[in-house]
This record gives structure tokens, C-alpha cells and sequence, in this order.
């Protein structure tokens, strides 16, 4: 068993924020699942949203987040966060991330939805130089512990206590290790999720390997409530090609100027979708629109181009998507890139308050795995990192404020291994895995219909049934641990869609076309 004060699952930008925040005053544990990198954060292009410009406001940042959220956002929160990003972009040029400059100022990018250009960024590659900053940081500091490839399985609650209190507490997690197979206890006064979001829920997802819905699946065995988990964000503009099947070309070529292209027509195809905004409309309306054209002319892919702009101006801004196209034999200075839409970010999760809390105590969470009301029906582009930011920092201090309050850790039971045996079947696993994805992209995707959700509700009851039997009796071990997380989520996605009765941003579905006058948050309770 280890101990700690606090113990945070998830080494992104939310987990690490929420580390050295509190690590002046307490013992910090951060818990990955691999390596420290290999959560999204690591892999964002665009950018961080924030008002630094002298025409941006406060208000257009707010208004344009509410506009792409199709009013299911609170507009408390919305503004909470808003007004934070200067600071939090001035604590990260602290740390060292080296944002891109014009002048001497920075340099801000623009994404779709947004009034404004208001994107700080390094290069195309922000997450990157994002991570590395928050885990050197994290690393040099002496009250934080980093261990990777802990895969944790659940949260170690009062129904774990050795005598049972019915408090109703979090008291940490179990988790395997993906080294050994051994299951280690974690325990502390305050835990905190930040596992990320549930884009491998889809077949197609810019997300990485391990955006299995972890926390998310976890929070709510445990006994939280989950929101609006059908406004899954589709990004519009992800590289077509059969052997890359997951690389993002960010939005900000859209934002230089690159130009959608049905490459049957050869013309540029917005205009009938939204002539105002164009290649600049909100992330539902662009991959609305390219799936409408590839559906209606058969197409595999349509076209982003940018080529009409100077070559040195696009190697210059886009380096390392130029450098992997190359690589793939496309060069974007001359050529238009075949893309697609794919899933990308997860807007609803695990409700939590203005201070990170959940419904339980002692638990608390950050980032991709929550829904804060910041993001409602649609995130705008570029305000996740930037949640990340404000919320890690949000737990981390509503946690140091009531520190004393918190009760100490009981005695907790250690894992129980006694009634199962090692898996003779590990087929079983990659096969529902496999089908799980396939089915939620097909009827669960962009465009919905009751009936396509009720067969995806149908196929996940059995073979919920299927797993949890093979949980029953099998030791765990990494693959299972998401397979019934991802089945968990998968079914959290699709109750939510059939309970909203209209389309509202990223929820799409031709039985129920209209948006209602009211926005109503779709909340799930265990
Ligand atoms: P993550 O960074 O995903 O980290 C999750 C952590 O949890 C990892 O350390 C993982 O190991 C750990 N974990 C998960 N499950 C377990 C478990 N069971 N046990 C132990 N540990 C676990 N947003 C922007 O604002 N701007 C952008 O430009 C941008 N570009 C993006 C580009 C791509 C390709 C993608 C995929 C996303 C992009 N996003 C962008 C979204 C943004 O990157 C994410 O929303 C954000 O990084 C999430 O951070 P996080 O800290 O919540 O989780
Ligand atoms: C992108 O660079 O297009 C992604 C930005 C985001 O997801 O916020």
C-alpha cells in the first residue's frame, strides 16, 4: 500500500497543474497508465484560447464559447474560466513553454468559432511543449511522486473500508501494475481524477491509445453523476490515409486560411453549409458538412488546402504537420490534404462543481473527464487545455483550503485475487473491443437516429453481460480494464443521446431535428 496526501490519477495538464499547485504544502502521488506523456495533452496542436489581444474582451471570449456550447453551457462557469486564462498562460511562460512570439508580443493563432484571433501556441506542436514544461516541473519537485504504468482499476471507496463506516468517502484507487500484474492499493485524504477523455470509444479518433473513459467509468461505479455525455466533438479535419489513422491537421490551417474543397466538384463547399462563417463555423457545423459531402457524392475524403498561400508562410507556421505529410508523400505547399471527420473530445464527463468537487468526498476532478459547464453542447476550440489549467488549479486550492477538515484514511481492504484465474481467452477481448468502436461510429456518430441508437443499446447490453462475466472470473489486467471501462462509457453515450427528444450542437439526430427553446443538461444518476 502506498500513502500519500493527495493522490491524482492522470499526468496531463489537468493532473500536473493540480500537482504543483498543491506540492508546497503536501505529499503528491500522480498515477499514469503508461508513460507520462501518453495522454492528449501531449498531442494538442493548436493551441491555448485567451484573451490577450486589445480589441478581445472578456465578453466575446464568453459569448463565442457560449455561441459554439449552443447554450447548454453555465455562464457562470464560462466566465470563471474566461477571466483566469491570462494567469494561466502567464504561470506556463513561467514553467518555460516557449509560445510562439510576433514582436514582442505573442503570437495569436485563429480557430474556428472564435471572433477573434486569441490562440497562443507553440508552432503546431503546444501540447507537446505544454507537457514537457508541467513534467519537468513535476519531476524536479521533491514532494511529488510520478509512477507510470499504474493502471488504476477502481476507486477505493467506504465500501472498502476493513470496518465499514458509510461515510460514503473516497479513499484512492487500485491499480495495476503494468509491469508486474501485481494490484497496488493507493490510498490519501483527497484523490483526484484526471484521466482524460473517451475518444477510443470510436473507431475513428484523434485521440491516443489510452482515452478509454477511464475515470469517467470509474467515477460513476463509484456513485457520481455523469453529464450530457452524448455531445461527443467529431473535429472536422482529421489526415485521411489508410495507414495514419488518427493524425490531426489542426484547426488553425483553417484559421491561416486553408479552404475546404469537394475534390468531385473541385469547389469550395461551406458556403451552402454556413456563408457566413465559412471554414470558420463551429467544429459541429464544418464536420456536419463534410460528412454531408462525402456522403452525398460517395466521396472517401474531401480536400483542405492551403497552398495558395506562401510556402514559407505555411512551413513556418504548420512545421511538424508539413514535416509528418511529407513523410507521407503530400506537401502541403503545393497540394490540397485528404481529411475526415473523427472523434476528438469528450464535452461531457463527470459533473463537478466550480472547485473540482464530485458528488463524493474526497473526490475531485479535472479536465476531459468532467463536465464543468464550460463546454455545454460544443467546445469552442482551444478552451480544453485551458480548462485543464483553471480546474487542476480550482481542486487543487479548494482542497488546501479545507485540508484539516478532511477525515484520515481508514483501514482499506487490500485487492482480492482469491476467486479468479488468469484469462485463456484474450481473443475475447480485442474482438468486443474492435466491435464496441465499429458500432459506435456507425450508429453513434455525427448524424444519430433513434433507431440506429436503439441497436448500438442493444449490442452493448450483451455484451456487458459478456464482460462482466469474464471480469468475474479472469485476473485483471490492462486490456480488460479498459474494455469494461470503454463499454461503460459507450453505454453512458448512448442513454444520453436517446434521452434528449431534439439536436443541439454535437447532438445530431434526424427523429428529433429542432432545438428546444429551453437548454437542458442530460444528467445521469447511479
Ligand atoms: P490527458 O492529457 O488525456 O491525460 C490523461 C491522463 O490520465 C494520462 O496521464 C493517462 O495515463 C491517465 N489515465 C487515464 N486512465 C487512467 C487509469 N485508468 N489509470 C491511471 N492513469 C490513467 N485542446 C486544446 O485546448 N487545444 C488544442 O490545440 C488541442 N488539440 C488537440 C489535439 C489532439 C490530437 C487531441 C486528441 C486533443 C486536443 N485537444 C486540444 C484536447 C486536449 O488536448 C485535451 O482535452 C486535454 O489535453 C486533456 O487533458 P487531461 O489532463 O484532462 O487528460
Ligand atoms: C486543433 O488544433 O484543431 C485542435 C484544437 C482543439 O481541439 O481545441
Amino acid at each position: 500500500m502506498t500513502q500519500s496526501d493527495i493522490l491524482i490519477i492522470g499526468s496531463g495538464a489537468a493532473g500536473l497543474t493540480a500537482a504543483l499547485t498543491l506540492a508546497p504544502r503536501f505529499r503528491v502521488t500522480v498515477l499514469a497508465k503508461g508513460a507520462l506523456n501518453d495522454g492528449s495533452t501531449a498531442w494538442a496542436q493548436g493551441g491555448i484560447a485567451a484573451v490577450l489581444e486589445p480589441g478581445d474582451t472578456f465578453d466575446h471570449h464568453v459569448e463565442d464559447t457560449m455561441v459554439a456550447g449552443a447554450g447548454l453551457n453555465d455562464r457562470d462557469v464560462v466566465e470563471f474560466v474566461v477571466e483566469h486564462a491570462p494567469a494561466a498562460i502567464e504561470r506556463l511562460i513561467g514553467l518555460g513553454v516557449p509560445f510562439a512570439t510576433e514582436g514582442n508580443a505573442l503570437h495569436l493563432t485563429r480557430e474556428g468559432g472564435h471572433s477573434h484571433r486569441r490562440i497562443v501556441h507553440v508552432a503546431d506542436a503546444t501540447g507537446w511543449a505544454v507537457q514537457e514544461a508541467l513534467q519537468r516541473a513535476a519531476e524536479s519537485h521533491p514532494n511529488i511522486t510520478l509512477v507510470p504504468d499504474q493502471v488504476a482499476i477502481d476507486l477505493a471507496t467506504s465500501r472498502h473500508e476493513e470496518r465499514y463506516s458509510g461515510a460514503g468517502n473516497v479513499w484512492g484507487v487500485y491499480a495495476v501494475d503494468r509491469r508486474t500484474g501485481d494490484v497496488n492499493l493507493y490510498t490519501a485524504k483527497a484523490t483526484i481524477l484526471a484521466t482524460g477523455g473517451a475518444g477510443r470509444t470510436y473507431l475513428f479518433s484523434t485521440a491516443p491509445r489510452g482515452a478509454t473513459g477511464d475515470g469517467i467509468a470509474m467515477a460513476w461505479r463509484a456513485g457520481c453523476r455523469v453529464s450530457n455525455m452524448e455531445m461527443m466533438q467529431f473535429h472536422p479535419t482529421c489526415l485521411y490515409n489508410l495507414e495514419v489513422k488518427n493524425f490531426l491537421i489542426t484547426e488553425a490551417v483553417r484559421g491561416e486560411g486553408g479552404r475546404l474543397i469537394n475534390p468531385t466538384t473541385g469547389k469550395r463547399f461551406m458556403a451552402y453549409y454556413d456563408a457566413v462563417r465559412m471554414e470558420l463555423a463551429p467544429r459541429d457545423v464544418v464536420a456536419r458538412a463534410i460528412d454531408a459531402e462525402i456522403k452525398r457524392y460517395g466521396l472517401d475524403y474531401v480536400h483542405l488546402d492551403i497552398s495558395h498561400m506562401p510556402a514559407d508562410f505555411v512551413r513556418g507556421h504548420f512545421p511538424n504537420i508539413h514535416e509528418k505529410l511529407i513523410g507521407l508523400g503530400i506537401d502541403m505547399t503545393t497540394q490540397p490534404i485528404p481529411v475526415v471527420p473523427a472523434q476528438h473530445y469528450t464535452c461531457g464527463g463527470i459533473v463537478i462543481d466550480r472547485d473540482g468537487r464530485t458528488d463524493l468526498p474526497g473526490l475531485y476532478a479535472a479536465g476531459e473527464c468532467t463536465e464543468s459547464g464550460l463546454h455545454g453542447a460544443n467546445r469552442l476550440a482551444s478552451n480544453s487545455l485551458l480548462e485543464c489549467f483553471v480546474f487542476g488549479e480550482a481542486c487543487a486550492n479548494h482542497i488546501a483550503a479545507h485540508w484539516d477538515a478532511l477525515p484520515p484514511v481508514p483501514k482499506i481492504r487490500p485487492w482480492d485475487e482469491s476467486r479468479v484465474t488468469d484469462s485463456d481467452e484474450e481473443v475475447v477481448i480485442k474482438q468486443n473491443w474492435t466491435e464496441i468502436r465499429r458500432f459506435m461510429w456507425n450508429y453513434v456518430g455525427i448524424v444519430r437516429t433513434t433507431k440506429r441508437l436503439e441497436r448500438a443499446q442493444h449490442r452493448i447490453a450483451m455484451l456487458t453481460e459478456e464482460v462482466a462475466d469474464y471480469y468475474g472470473h479472469f485476473r485483471v489486467t490492462p486490456d480488460l480494464i479498459e474494455l469494461r471501462n470503454l463499454l461503460q462509457t459507450a453505454e453512458l453515450i448512448v442513454r444520453s443521446a436517446l434521452h434528449r427528444h431534439e439536436s443541439r450542437g454535437l447532438h445530431y439526430t434526424r427523429d428529433w431535428p429542432e432545438t428546444l427553446p429551453e437548454a437542458v443538461d442530460t444528467v445521469l444518476v447511479p
